[in-house]
C-alpha cells in the first residue's frame, strides 16, 4: 500500500507555506515533481554546468558521467538491451517525429494507427503522407474505447509500422500490446509503442514485449518539463537515418563528407537539456522505489470511487470503458451541450482544483464522434481519497451553477 502523506511530503508544491496545496488533478498532462528531481537540476546548474562528452576537464567529466548514470537507469527502468538503445529527447513528441523522419518511407508503405491517437502520433504521419505518398489506414475501436483484435487483424496485411498509443490519454485504456505486436511481427509489421501515458503508471519491458520502437515523456513520470525518451532496439536503430544532424553526432568531417557516430549520439545532436536528462534519472529512481501494483491499486481505487460517483449525476457521461479498471488512472467525462473548460475555470477559481479540459490533443476522436469537449481527472500517487472527494463535492456544488 502506498504511503501517500511520506509521498507527498517529497513534492514542494504540495507544501509550500502560507499556501492552500492544489487539489492536482492533472498529472496525464504535466506530473508534479519530486524534490530530489529538483534538487539534482539545481545541482547541475549550481555546481557544474558544463557540456556532456566533449571538454576534457573536471566540470565536464562530472556532466558526462552522470549522463551515462542516467542513461543507464532509464535502460534499467525498461529493461533495454543495452544504454545505446536509450536516445533522450524533450519529449514522446519529438521521439515519433524522430522515427516518422528516420525510417527509410517510400511511397505506397503502409503505417497503421488506432483512432484514439493524440495528435502527435496523427499529424506527423499525416504530414509524410502528404509528403512521400505513404498510405496511413485506421484501426477503429470498439462503442466503449476497447481495442478491436479482428479489425486489427484484418488491415495488418503489407503494414510497414504499426504505430500506436500504450495508455490512451483521452481514456485510460491501454492497448493489449504484447498480443499486438505478436500479430505485427507473424506479419512483417514493426511496431512503435506512444508510452507516453503507460510508462508512469506500469512496469514496461520492452524485451518482454519485444517493441521495435518506444517513445515516452519524462515529464508525466515526475520527470523534468521537456524530457522524453526514444527506444529502439539496436539494430533497428543503427539502420534509422537520423533527421537532426550537427555538433557530436559525427566522428569527424571534412569539408565534404562525415562520418556518423554510432547509436546513441548519431541522434542527439548539439547540446543536449543535460540538468533534464540529470533529473529524468532521480525520477526513475524515485519511481524505482515503489511497487508498481501499489500504484496502480492505490489509483484505481480513487479512480472506482469518481466513477461510482459520477454514474449518480444524471447527463454526465464518461469516456472509455465504463469499468474502472480499465481506465487506470483517468476518468474523462462531458456533459452533452455543455463547455466542459468553463466548469473545470470554475473548479479551479471555486476550489483550487486543477484538471484539464478540451480535446485532449485528440481532435480527431472528439470530431469523429461530435463530442465539443470533456473535463479530464488524471490521478497518480500522490493523490489522495480526500483529493477525490473534494473533486466530486465541488463538482457538485459546480454544477447547480450550471
Ligand atoms: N498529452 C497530454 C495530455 O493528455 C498533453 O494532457
Amino acid at each position: 500500500m502506498l504511503n501517500t502523506e511520506k509521498i507527498r511530503a517529497d513534492f514542494n508544491v504540495l507544501n509550500q507555506k502560507g499556501v492552500s496545496a492544489p487539489v492536482y488533478l492533472d498529472s496525464a498532462c504535466m506530473s508534479l515533481k519530486p524534490n530530489n528531481v529538483i534538487k539534482a537540476m539545481n545541482d547541475y546548474y549550481f555546481n557544474f554546468p558544463a557540456c556532456a562528452g566533449r571538454s576534457s576537464h573536471k566540470l565536464g567529466d562530472k556532466v558526462t558521467n552522470k549522463v551515462k548514470e542516467a542513461r543507464e537507469l532509464v535502460q534499467k527502468f525498461i529493461n533495454a538491451k543495452s544504454e545505446n538503445e536509450i536516445i533522450f529527447t524533450r519529449n514522446t513528441t519529438e521521439g515519433l517525429n524522430l522515427l516518422v523522419n528516420s525510417l527509410d518511407f517510400k511511397k505506397g508503405d503502409i503505417v497503421l494507427i488506432s483512432d484514439k491517437e493524440h495528435n502527435s502520433n496523427l499529424v506527423p504521419w499525416l504530414v509524410l503522407r502528404d509528403k512521400i505518398g505513404v498510405e496511413v489506414k485506421i484501426i477503429s475501436a470498439n462503442e466503449d474505447g476497447t481495442f478491436n483484435l479482428e479489425n486489427f487483424s484484418k488491415l495488418i496485411s503489407g503494414v510497414k509500422l504499426v504505430s500506436i498509443v500504450h495508455t490512451s490519454n483521452l481514456d485510460g485504456y491501454t492497448n493489449p500490446a504484447k498480443e499486438i505486436i505478436e500479430i505485427a511481427h507473424k506479419n512483417g509489421a514493426l511496431v512503435c509503442l506512444d508510452a507516453a501515458q503507460s510508462i508512469p503508471h506500469r512496469k514496461i519491458d520492452v524485451q518482454d514485449l519485444d517493441v521495435d520502437f518506444l517513445s515516452f515523456s519524462g515529464h508525466k513520470m515526475l520527470g523534468p518539463t521537456g524530457t522524453g525518451v526514444f527506444y529502439g532496439k539496436k539494430e533497428l536503430l543503427e539502420k534509422l537515418a537520423p533527421f537532426l544532424v550537427g555538433g557530436d553526432t559525427v566522428e569527424f568531417s571534412t569539408y565534404d563528407s562525415y562520418k556518423m557516430l554510432p547509436v546513441p549520439e548519431k541522434f542527439e545532436a548539439g547540446l543536449q537539456d543535460y540538468a533534464g536528462i540529470i533529473g529524468l534519472g532521480e525520477a526513475v529512481k524515485y519511481l524505482s522505489q515503489f511497487d508498481w501494483s501499489d500504484i496502480r491499486e492505490h489509483e484505481l481505487k480513487l479512480n472506482a470511487y469518481i466513477t461510482t460517483e459520477l454514474k449518480k449525476i444524471k447527463n454526465i457521461k464518461i469516456i472509455g470503458p465504463e469499468d474502472p479498471k480499465l481506465r487506470s488512472g483517468i476518468v474523462n467525462f462531458y456533459i452533452d451541450g455543455t463547455d466542459m473548460h468553463k466548469f473545470a475555470i470554475m473548479l479551479d477559481e471555486v476550489a483550487n482544483i486543477s484538471i484539464r479540459s478540451g480535446q485532449h490533443c485528440v481532435h480527431s476522436w472528439f470530431k469523429g464522434k461530435g463530442i465539443h469537449n470533456s473535463a479530464r481527472v488524471s490521478l497518480y500517487l500522490y493523490n489522495t481519497m480526500a483529493d477525490a472527494e473534494a473533486f466530486i463535492n465541488n463538482l457538485n456544488k459546480v454544477l447547480k451553477v450550471f
